[in-house]
Protein backbone atom coordinates (compact mmCIF):
# COMPACT_ATOMS: atom_id res chain seq x y z
CA UNK A 1 0.00 0.00 0.00
CA UNK A 2 1.31 3.50 -1.23
CA UNK A 3 -0.60 5.92 0.31
CA UNK A 4 -0.05 10.11 -0.02
CA UNK A 5 -1.46 12.28 2.08
CA UNK A 6 -1.99 16.13 1.41
CA UNK A 7 -2.42 18.96 3.97
CA UNK A 8 -2.16 22.66 3.13
CA UNK A 9 -3.70 24.84 6.29
CA UNK A 10 -3.45 24.70 9.11
CA UNK A 11 -6.44 22.60 10.68
CA UNK A 12 -5.56 20.18 8.20
CA UNK A 13 -2.08 19.24 10.31
CA UNK A 14 -3.64 17.97 13.33
CA UNK A 15 -5.85 15.72 11.40
CA UNK A 16 -3.33 13.62 9.01
CA UNK A 17 -0.52 13.23 12.46
CA UNK A 18 -2.33 10.36 14.14
CA UNK A 19 -3.44 8.84 10.58
CA UNK A 20 0.26 9.03 9.24
CA UNK A 21 1.21 7.47 12.91
CA UNK A 22 -1.12 4.49 12.94
CA UNK A 23 0.28 3.70 9.21
CA UNK A 24 3.44 3.99 9.93
CA UNK A 25 3.34 1.43 12.52
CA UNK A 26 1.73 -0.84 9.68
CA UNK A 27 3.60 -3.57 7.95
CA UNK A 28 4.12 -3.24 4.69
CA UNK A 29 2.37 0.37 3.99
CA UNK A 30 4.70 3.68 2.32
CA UNK A 31 4.04 7.18 2.52
CA UNK A 32 4.67 10.30 1.78
CA UNK A 33 3.53 13.84 2.44
CA UNK A 34 2.49 16.70 0.31
CA UNK A 35 2.05 20.01 1.71
CA UNK A 36 0.49 22.86 -0.75
CA UNK A 37 1.60 25.76 0.94
CA UNK A 38 -1.66 27.41 1.11
CA UNK A 39 -0.72 28.10 4.72
CA UNK A 40 2.88 29.07 4.91
CA UNK A 41 3.73 31.36 7.51
CA UNK A 42 6.00 29.66 10.53
CA UNK A 43 3.76 30.17 13.05
CA UNK A 44 0.65 28.99 10.52
CA UNK A 45 2.61 25.60 9.62
CA UNK A 46 6.21 24.77 10.48
CA UNK A 47 5.26 25.25 14.17
CA UNK A 48 2.25 22.53 14.16
CA UNK A 49 4.40 20.31 11.73
CA UNK A 50 7.14 20.39 14.82
CA UNK A 51 4.82 20.03 17.77
CA UNK A 52 2.79 17.35 16.17
CA UNK A 53 5.83 15.32 15.13
CA UNK A 54 5.14 15.04 11.72
CA UNK A 55 7.48 14.35 9.00
CA UNK A 56 9.05 17.35 6.17
CA UNK A 57 6.70 16.86 3.53
CA UNK A 58 8.32 15.18 0.77
CA UNK A 59 6.44 17.77 -1.61
CA UNK A 60 6.03 21.19 -1.31
CA UNK A 61 3.65 23.09 -3.77
CA UNK A 62 4.03 26.72 -2.28
CA UNK A 63 1.29 28.23 -3.89
CA UNK A 64 0.16 30.76 -0.83
CA UNK A 65 -1.99 32.88 -0.46
CA UNK A 66 -4.48 33.94 -3.72
CA UNK A 67 -7.84 34.30 -4.27
CA UNK A 68 -10.18 31.05 -4.18
CA UNK A 69 -10.33 30.17 -7.80
CA UNK A 70 -6.48 31.02 -8.38
CA UNK A 71 -5.57 29.06 -5.03
CA UNK A 72 -7.71 25.98 -6.31
CA UNK A 73 -6.47 26.40 -9.62
CA UNK A 74 -2.91 26.58 -8.69
CA UNK A 75 -3.00 24.00 -6.10
CA UNK A 76 -4.83 21.44 -8.86
CA UNK A 77 -1.62 22.50 -11.22
CA UNK A 78 1.01 21.54 -8.79
CA UNK A 79 -0.24 18.80 -7.85
CA UNK A 80 -0.72 16.96 -11.27
CA UNK A 81 2.59 16.18 -11.64
CA UNK A 82 2.95 14.92 -8.29
CA UNK A 83 1.01 12.75 -8.60
CA UNK A 84 2.44 11.69 -11.90
CA UNK A 85 5.31 10.91 -10.47
CA UNK A 86 4.30 9.27 -7.30
CA UNK A 87 1.70 7.21 -8.43
CA UNK A 88 0.49 6.12 -4.82
CA UNK A 89 -2.75 3.59 -3.91
CA UNK A 90 -4.07 5.99 -2.38
CA UNK A 91 -4.50 9.35 -1.56
CA UNK A 92 -5.63 10.52 1.42
CA UNK A 93 -7.59 14.79 1.90
CA UNK A 94 -8.35 15.96 5.05
CA UNK A 95 -11.10 18.62 6.06
CA UNK A 96 -12.84 20.89 3.86
CA UNK A 97 -9.89 23.80 2.89
CA UNK A 98 -9.38 24.70 -0.62
CA UNK A 99 -6.16 22.14 -0.55
CA UNK A 100 -8.62 19.15 0.36
CA UNK A 101 -11.16 19.52 -2.83
CA UNK A 102 -8.42 20.74 -5.12
CA UNK A 103 -6.44 17.69 -4.29
CA UNK A 104 -9.70 15.17 -4.62
CA UNK A 105 -10.39 17.05 -8.21
CA UNK A 106 -6.77 15.91 -9.39
CA UNK A 107 -7.00 12.64 -8.28
CA UNK A 108 -10.73 11.80 -9.89
CA UNK A 109 -9.20 13.03 -12.77
CA UNK A 110 -6.45 11.12 -12.97
CA UNK A 111 -8.07 7.82 -11.67
CA UNK A 112 -6.49 7.56 -8.13
CA UNK A 113 -8.49 6.56 -5.34
CA UNK A 114 -9.26 9.36 -2.98
CA UNK A 115 -9.99 8.61 0.99
CA UNK A 116 -11.59 11.74 3.20
CA UNK A 117 -10.73 12.10 6.44
CA UNK A 118 -13.82 14.07 8.08
CA UNK A 119 -16.55 13.14 5.82
CA UNK A 120 -19.87 14.21 5.87
CA UNK A 121 -20.18 17.32 7.67
CA UNK A 122 -22.54 20.23 6.52
CA UNK A 123 -23.82 23.17 7.82
CA UNK A 124 -26.74 23.42 4.72
CA UNK A 125 -24.91 27.17 4.31
CA UNK A 126 -23.73 27.00 0.30
CA UNK A 127 -22.45 30.55 0.89
CA UNK A 128 -19.23 28.88 3.15
CA UNK A 129 -16.66 27.98 0.83
CA UNK A 130 -15.85 24.98 2.82
CA UNK A 131 -19.27 23.74 2.43
CA UNK A 132 -18.71 23.31 -1.28
CA UNK A 133 -15.44 21.77 -0.76
CA UNK A 134 -16.99 19.27 1.50
CA UNK A 135 -19.85 18.11 -0.59
CA UNK A 136 -17.58 17.91 -3.79
CA UNK A 137 -15.03 16.32 -2.19
CA UNK A 138 -17.31 14.00 -0.38
CA UNK A 139 -18.99 12.99 -4.15
CA UNK A 140 -15.53 12.41 -5.25
CA UNK A 141 -14.23 10.34 -2.34
CA UNK A 142 -14.19 6.67 -2.80
CA UNK A 143 -13.24 6.06 0.69
CA UNK A 144 -15.35 8.75 3.48
CA UNK A 145 -14.30 8.66 6.90
CA UNK A 146 -16.87 10.09 9.09
CA UNK A 147 -16.19 11.61 12.83
CA UNK A 148 -20.04 11.56 13.50
CA UNK A 149 -23.09 9.64 12.40
CA UNK A 150 -24.59 12.75 11.43
CA UNK A 151 -21.94 12.37 8.98
CA UNK A 152 -23.27 9.32 7.47
CA UNK A 153 -27.10 10.46 7.38
CA UNK A 154 -25.57 13.19 5.35
CA UNK A 155 -23.74 11.27 2.64
CA UNK A 156 -26.84 8.72 2.30
CA UNK A 157 -28.87 11.26 1.59
CA UNK A 158 -26.68 12.70 -0.82
CA UNK A 159 -26.78 9.56 -2.66
CA UNK A 160 -23.05 7.95 -1.66
CA UNK A 161 -23.55 4.42 -1.38
CA UNK A 162 -23.32 3.07 2.36
CA UNK A 163 -19.74 1.06 1.07
CA UNK A 164 -17.92 4.09 0.83
CA UNK A 165 -19.16 5.37 4.31
CA UNK A 166 -16.60 4.58 7.47
CA UNK A 167 -17.76 6.05 11.00
CA UNK A 168 -14.02 6.05 12.34
CA UNK A 169 -14.53 8.56 14.95
CA UNK A 170 -13.07 12.20 15.48
CA UNK A 171 -9.14 12.08 14.42
CA UNK A 172 -8.35 15.65 15.63
CA UNK A 173 -9.32 14.61 19.36
CA UNK A 174 -6.62 11.88 18.56
CA UNK A 175 -3.95 14.13 18.26
CA UNK A 176 -5.82 16.38 21.33
CA UNK A 177 -5.67 13.22 23.76
CA UNK A 178 -1.95 12.66 22.72
CA UNK A 179 -0.81 15.96 23.13
CA UNK A 180 -2.92 17.69 26.43
CA UNK A 181 -0.16 16.68 28.61
CA UNK A 182 2.17 18.41 27.18
CA UNK A 183 0.43 21.61 26.20
CA UNK A 184 0.36 23.83 29.74
CA UNK A 185 4.32 23.37 29.96
CA UNK A 186 4.06 25.34 25.97
CA UNK A 187 2.78 28.68 27.26
CA UNK A 188 4.96 31.18 27.30
CA UNK A 189 2.66 34.34 28.84
CA UNK A 190 1.15 34.18 32.48
CA UNK A 191 -2.42 34.01 32.31
CA UNK A 192 -5.52 35.65 34.56
CA UNK A 193 -6.83 33.18 36.85
CA UNK A 194 -10.00 33.57 34.47
CA UNK A 195 -10.59 34.61 30.55
CA UNK A 196 -12.21 34.24 27.90
CA UNK A 197 -10.41 32.78 24.70
CA UNK A 198 -11.52 33.90 21.62
CA UNK A 199 -10.71 33.57 17.66
CA UNK A 200 -12.71 34.92 14.64
CA UNK A 201 -11.64 34.91 10.73
CA UNK A 202 -14.97 33.88 9.19
CA UNK A 203 -15.40 35.99 6.24
CA UNK A 204 -18.74 36.52 7.56
CA UNK A 205 -17.14 37.93 10.52
CA UNK A 206 -14.15 39.89 10.08
CA UNK A 207 -14.53 41.21 5.94
CA UNK A 208 -17.15 44.04 6.68
CA UNK A 209 -15.99 46.69 8.71
CA UNK A 210 -19.35 47.38 10.28
CA UNK A 211 -19.52 43.75 11.57
CA UNK A 212 -16.06 43.65 12.94
CA UNK A 213 -16.78 46.97 14.43
CA UNK A 214 -19.48 45.79 16.29
CA UNK A 215 -18.07 42.43 17.35
CA UNK A 216 -15.31 43.94 18.76
CA UNK A 217 -17.32 46.14 20.71
CA UNK A 218 -19.11 43.16 22.01
CA UNK A 219 -16.00 41.70 23.15
CA UNK A 220 -14.55 44.70 24.79
CA UNK A 221 -17.31 45.11 26.83
CA UNK A 222 -17.18 41.67 28.02
CA UNK A 223 -13.33 41.98 28.82
CA UNK A 224 -14.58 44.70 31.55
CA UNK A 225 -15.78 41.84 33.72
CA UNK A 226 -13.87 38.62 32.02
CA UNK A 227 -10.27 39.23 30.47
CA UNK A 228 -10.49 38.64 26.72
CA UNK A 229 -7.49 36.86 25.14
CA UNK A 230 -7.88 36.83 21.14
CA UNK A 231 -5.09 34.98 19.09
CA UNK A 232 -5.41 36.96 15.78
CA UNK A 233 -5.39 35.12 12.21
CA UNK A 234 -3.26 36.97 9.81
CA UNK A 235 -6.22 38.16 7.64
CA UNK A 236 -8.28 39.69 10.97
CA UNK A 237 -5.49 41.16 12.03
CA UNK A 238 -5.20 43.23 8.82
CA UNK A 239 -8.51 43.97 9.20
CA UNK A 240 -8.49 45.30 12.88
CA UNK A 241 -5.43 47.39 12.43
CA UNK A 242 -7.66 48.98 9.80
CA UNK A 243 -10.33 49.44 11.96
CA UNK A 244 -7.67 51.90 14.40
CA UNK A 245 -9.72 49.88 17.08
CA UNK A 246 -8.78 50.85 20.77
CA UNK A 247 -9.09 47.50 23.64
CA UNK A 248 -9.86 48.10 26.67
CA UNK A 249 -6.89 47.01 29.17
CA UNK A 250 -8.58 43.17 29.86
CA UNK A 251 -8.35 43.19 25.91
CA UNK A 252 -5.40 41.27 24.62
CA UNK A 253 -4.73 40.43 21.08
CA UNK A 254 -2.22 38.10 20.70
CA UNK A 255 -0.51 36.75 17.65
CA UNK A 256 -1.42 33.42 16.19
CA UNK A 257 -0.44 30.55 18.96
CA UNK A 258 1.33 27.31 18.29
CA UNK A 259 -0.59 23.97 18.06
CA UNK A 260 0.18 23.35 21.66
CA UNK A 261 -0.05 26.68 23.49
CA UNK A 262 -3.37 26.71 22.26
CA UNK A 263 -4.50 24.05 23.49
CA UNK A 264 -3.71 25.14 26.95
CA UNK A 265 -5.22 28.29 26.34
CA UNK A 266 -8.62 26.17 25.62
CA UNK A 267 -8.38 24.15 28.54
CA UNK A 268 -7.56 26.94 31.03
CA UNK A 269 -9.99 28.99 29.34
CA UNK A 270 -13.90 30.04 31.75
CA UNK A 271 -14.91 29.83 28.14
CA UNK A 272 -14.46 30.22 24.30
CA UNK A 273 -15.76 32.78 22.14
CA UNK A 274 -15.30 31.46 18.02
CA UNK A 275 -16.27 30.98 14.25
CA UNK A 276 -14.07 28.52 13.89
CA UNK A 277 -15.17 24.77 13.26
CA UNK A 278 -12.48 22.74 15.03
CA UNK A 279 -12.27 24.64 18.12
CA UNK A 280 -16.45 23.59 18.79
CA UNK A 281 -14.86 20.39 18.57
CA UNK A 282 -12.22 20.83 20.98
CA UNK A 283 -13.98 22.59 23.70
CA UNK A 284 -16.95 19.38 23.34
CA UNK A 285 -13.68 17.26 24.24
CA UNK A 286 -12.33 19.17 26.96
CA UNK A 287 -15.55 20.33 28.01
CA UNK A 288 -15.19 23.88 28.08
CA UNK A 289 -18.29 26.26 27.20
CA UNK A 290 -18.27 27.40 23.58
CA UNK A 291 -19.97 30.11 22.22
CA UNK A 292 -20.08 30.01 18.27
CA UNK A 293 -20.46 33.19 16.67
CA UNK A 294 -22.11 32.28 13.40
CA UNK A 295 -25.64 30.97 11.58
CA UNK A 296 -25.05 27.37 11.69
CA UNK A 297 -22.26 24.83 12.24
CA UNK A 298 -21.22 21.58 10.37
CA UNK A 299 -20.68 19.71 13.16
CA UNK A 300 -23.87 19.63 14.98
CA UNK A 301 -22.96 16.91 18.29
CA UNK A 302 -21.32 19.18 19.44
CA UNK A 303 -24.64 21.62 20.57
CA UNK A 304 -26.48 17.73 20.60
CA UNK A 305 -24.63 16.06 23.35
CA UNK A 306 -21.24 18.88 23.52
CA UNK A 307 -20.89 22.37 25.22
CA UNK A 308 -21.21 24.42 22.00
CA UNK A 309 -24.09 27.21 21.74
CA UNK A 310 -24.26 28.43 17.83
CA UNK A 311 -25.24 32.57 18.31
CA UNK A 312 -25.54 33.53 15.06
CA UNK A 313 -24.53 36.80 15.32
CA UNK A 314 -26.81 37.74 18.04
CA UNK A 315 -24.62 39.94 20.28
CA UNK A 316 -27.01 40.76 22.95
CA UNK A 317 -27.54 36.94 23.38
CA UNK A 318 -23.40 36.67 23.81
CA UNK A 319 -23.50 38.95 26.41
CA UNK A 320 -26.06 37.00 27.93
CA UNK A 321 -24.21 33.62 27.48
CA UNK A 322 -21.23 34.93 29.28
CA UNK A 323 -23.21 36.21 32.06
CA UNK A 324 -25.10 33.54 32.54
CA UNK A 325 -21.88 30.85 32.42
CA UNK A 326 -19.81 33.61 34.97
CA UNK A 327 -23.12 32.80 37.41
CA UNK A 328 -22.03 29.33 37.09
CA UNK A 329 -25.17 28.23 34.57
CA UNK A 330 -23.18 26.43 32.27
CA UNK A 331 -24.54 24.22 29.36
CA UNK A 332 -24.04 20.76 30.63
CA UNK A 333 -22.15 18.36 27.40
CA UNK A 334 -20.59 14.77 26.89
CA UNK A 335 -18.36 13.41 24.61
CA UNK A 336 -19.55 11.58 21.44
CA UNK A 337 -19.23 8.35 20.35
CA UNK A 338 -15.57 7.63 18.69
CA UNK A 339 -13.92 10.43 20.05
CA UNK A 340 -11.71 8.59 22.02
CA UNK A 341 -8.18 9.25 20.74
CA UNK A 342 -8.35 6.07 18.52
CA UNK A 343 -9.64 7.05 15.00
CA UNK A 344 -6.10 7.12 13.19
CA UNK A 345 -5.93 3.46 14.04
CA UNK A 346 -9.47 3.29 12.77
CA UNK A 347 -8.76 4.33 9.54
CA UNK A 348 -5.20 2.56 9.38
CA UNK A 349 -7.68 -0.84 10.07
CA UNK A 350 -9.71 0.24 6.85
CA UNK A 351 -6.77 1.18 4.67
CA UNK A 352 -5.10 -1.84 5.41
CA UNK A 353 -8.52 -3.95 5.12
CA UNK A 354 -7.79 -5.04 8.93
CA UNK A 355 -11.21 -7.20 9.36
CA UNK A 356 -12.71 -5.39 6.21
CA UNK A 357 -11.31 -6.83 3.20
CA UNK A 358 -13.74 -5.25 0.89
CA UNK A 359 -12.04 -1.67 1.45
CA UNK A 360 -8.51 -2.89 0.93
CA UNK A 361 -8.16 -0.32 -2.06
CA UNK A 362 -8.10 -1.32 -5.17
CA UNK A 363 -11.21 0.74 -5.67
CA UNK A 364 -11.30 1.54 -9.50
C1 LIG B 1 -8.50 28.67 5.51
C2 LIG B 1 -9.71 27.76 5.21
C3 LIG B 1 -10.65 27.78 6.41
C4 LIG B 1 -9.93 27.43 7.69
C5 LIG B 1 -8.75 28.38 7.86
C6 LIG B 1 -7.95 28.06 9.10
C7 LIG B 1 -10.39 27.66 2.84
C8 LIG B 1 -11.46 28.03 1.90
N1 LIG B 1 -10.46 28.24 4.07
O1 LIG B 1 -9.00 30.00 5.66
O2 LIG B 1 -11.67 26.82 6.18
O3 LIG B 1 -10.82 27.57 8.78
O4 LIG B 1 -7.88 28.22 6.71
O5 LIG B 1 -6.94 28.99 9.30
O6 LIG B 1 -9.54 26.87 2.51
N2 LIG B 1 -2.38 34.28 5.48
C9 LIG B 1 -1.16 34.60 6.02
N3 LIG B 1 -0.30 33.57 6.29
C10 LIG B 1 -0.58 32.29 6.05
C11 LIG B 1 -1.82 31.97 5.48
C12 LIG B 1 -2.72 32.98 5.21
O7 LIG B 1 -0.86 35.74 6.27
O8 LIG B 1 0.26 31.41 6.33
C13 LIG B 1 -3.35 35.36 5.22
C14 LIG B 1 -3.30 35.90 3.82
O9 LIG B 1 -3.56 37.26 3.87
C15 LIG B 1 -4.46 35.20 3.14
C16 LIG B 1 -5.46 35.08 4.29
O10 LIG B 1 -4.66 34.87 5.44
O11 LIG B 1 -4.95 35.89 2.05
C17 LIG B 1 -6.43 33.95 4.11
O12 LIG B 1 -5.73 32.70 3.92
P1 LIG B 1 -6.46 31.48 3.15
O13 LIG B 1 -5.62 30.28 3.19
O14 LIG B 1 -6.95 31.96 1.83
O15 LIG B 1 -7.77 31.23 3.99
P2 LIG B 1 -8.02 31.23 5.57
O16 LIG B 1 -8.84 32.42 5.92
O17 LIG B 1 -6.76 30.99 6.33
Amino acid sequence: MYCAHVVGARPNFMKAAPVMRALARRPDVRQILVHTGQHYDQNMSEVFFRELEMPEPDYNLAVGSASHASQTAQIMMGFEPVLQEARPDLVLVYGDVNSTLAAALVCSKMGVPVGHVEAGLRSFDRRMPEEINRQLTDQIGDLLFTPSRDGDQNLLREGIPAERIRFVGNVMIDTLVKLLPKAASSLTEDLPAHYALVTLHRPSNVDESSTLREVLAALDEISHELPVIFPVHPRTRERIRRLAFRPHENFHFWGPQSYLQFLALQEGATLVITDSGGIQEETTFLGVPCLTLRESTERPVTVTLGTNLVLGRDLGRLRQEVSAILRGRRKPGSIPPLWDGKAGERIADVICGVGDRQTAVGLK
